[in-house]
Order: structure tokens, then sequence, then C-alpha cells
């Protein structure tokens, strides 16, 4: 992106991250859930969500069906606008990390490519998530009955459909959807972060 604010002066604040993390008492990170419609993306940001707040961690999920109905409410399913949709949750995503807050994404996020530069962006405070399944099994769950309808040609450029997703090549973390429960999926990514060190024991 080519920045067309000019004459603009970055402002130091006081209040740094790195205070955020002592008065929260734990560090942020960007933990970015990949994978297709239906693949379990938000149902595992939100039970993890839900474990860590118990936890008294400061958490928030960014979700791709949220966030389109205002930040991103512009932006359609063509490959350039969901490159620019991307884009954007990075930013987001890291003003979040930077207000000291553990950020969960939940977007198909398609293309390796707007990962990779997302992962740039973030640097070591990236978390690539992978929720690997079956197109055929995000099919036959079908939750929200799009996969009926992009099947019937009333909805364009559905992702496994009509549109492509490259699955991660370098995923930090792995998980099979398709044959596990909410919980035991929640317990992996528990003790993954645990051994990653993104949360201190409180
Ligand atoms: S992304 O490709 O740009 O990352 P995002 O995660 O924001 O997509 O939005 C995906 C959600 O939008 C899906 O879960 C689904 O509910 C809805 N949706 C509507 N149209 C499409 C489409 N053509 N392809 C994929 N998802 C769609």
């Amino acid at each position: 992106m080519t920045l067309k604010s000019s004459n603009t002066v970055w402002h130091r604040a006081t209040v740094t991250r790195e205070r955020r993390a002592e008065l929260n008492q734990h560090e942020s990170v960007l933990l970015w859930f990949t994978g297709l419609s239906g693949s379990g993306k938000s149902t595992l940001a939100h039970a993890l969500e839900e474990r860590l707040y118990q936890m008294r961690y400061h958490t928030f999920v960014l979700d791709g069906d949220n966030v389109r109905h205002g930040l991103c409410g512009d932006l359609g399913f063509s490959e350039e606008d969901r490159v620019e949709n991307i884009r954007r949750v990075g930013e987001l995503g890291k003003l979040f990390v930077e207000a000291g807050v553990i950020v969960l994404t939940a977007f198909i996020s398609p293309f390796e490519a707007d990962r990779q530069r997302a992962r740039e962006l973030l640097g070591s405070d990236f978390v690539e998530i992978y929720c690997d399944c079956p197109v055929n099994v995000c099919e036959e769950r079908d939750v929200k009955g799009l996969y009926r309808r992009a099947r019937a040609g009333e909805i364009k450029h559905f992702t496994g459909i009509s549109s492509p997703y490259e699955p991660p090549k370098n995923a930090d973390l792995y998980i099979n959807t398709a044959g596990k429960e909410v919980s035991e999926c929640v317990d992996e990514l528990l003790a993954y972060l645990e051994k990653r060190g993104v949360y201190p024991k409180k």
C-alpha cells in the first residue's frame, strides 16, 4: 500500500506496550485462525477466548462476519477485496497487540501471500493456526446454508467451491477439526500457547 497521508509524524506513547503488559500481568499476541468457511475458526476462537477470559486474560476476537459489518463493510469477496480485508485485519490486529490484548482473528484468509504479509507485519507476535477440515465436511455441516447457495450458483466466488483456498505451508499449529470435540481442540490450543510461552501462569 502506498501511503497517501503525507506530512504526518508518528507520536510516541508514554503508556507503552511493556507497561500495559505489566499492568495486565500477561503479554499480548495475535492468534490467526485460518480455514474454510465452516471449518471451526470462529467456534474455536470464541471457545478459547472464553477459557482465557476465565483465566483473567484480556482478549478480543476479530471475526470475519462481524468485521465485514463495519470496518470492512465496503468490501466483497473478489480477490482484490479479500486482499484488502486481510490487510486491514493485520493492521487492526497489530493495534490490538500494541494495546496489550490477546487477539484472536477468525478470517478465511485464503491466500498464503496475505497471511505472510500479516506475519511480516506482526513478526513473532503472529501465530498461525490452521483449522484443517475437508471441504466436504464443511459442506455437510453447512451451518449458515452458504455452501448450498454457492452450489446453486446464488453466491459467486465462494471459497472451496468457486474460489480457491491455499492451505498454510508453515502454520504454527494444525488443528484437525473434523473428528474432534471443540473442548479437545481448545485444550490443544492452550497446551500449545503454554508451551510457546505466550502467556505466563498467573
Ligand atoms: S476472507 O476470505 O476475506 O478472509 P472472511 O473471513 O472475511 O473472508 O469472510 C468469510 C465469511 O463471509 C464466511 O464465513 C461466510 O459467512 C461469508 N461469505 C459470504 N460470501 C462468501 C464467499 N463468496 N466466500 C466465502 N465466504 C463468504
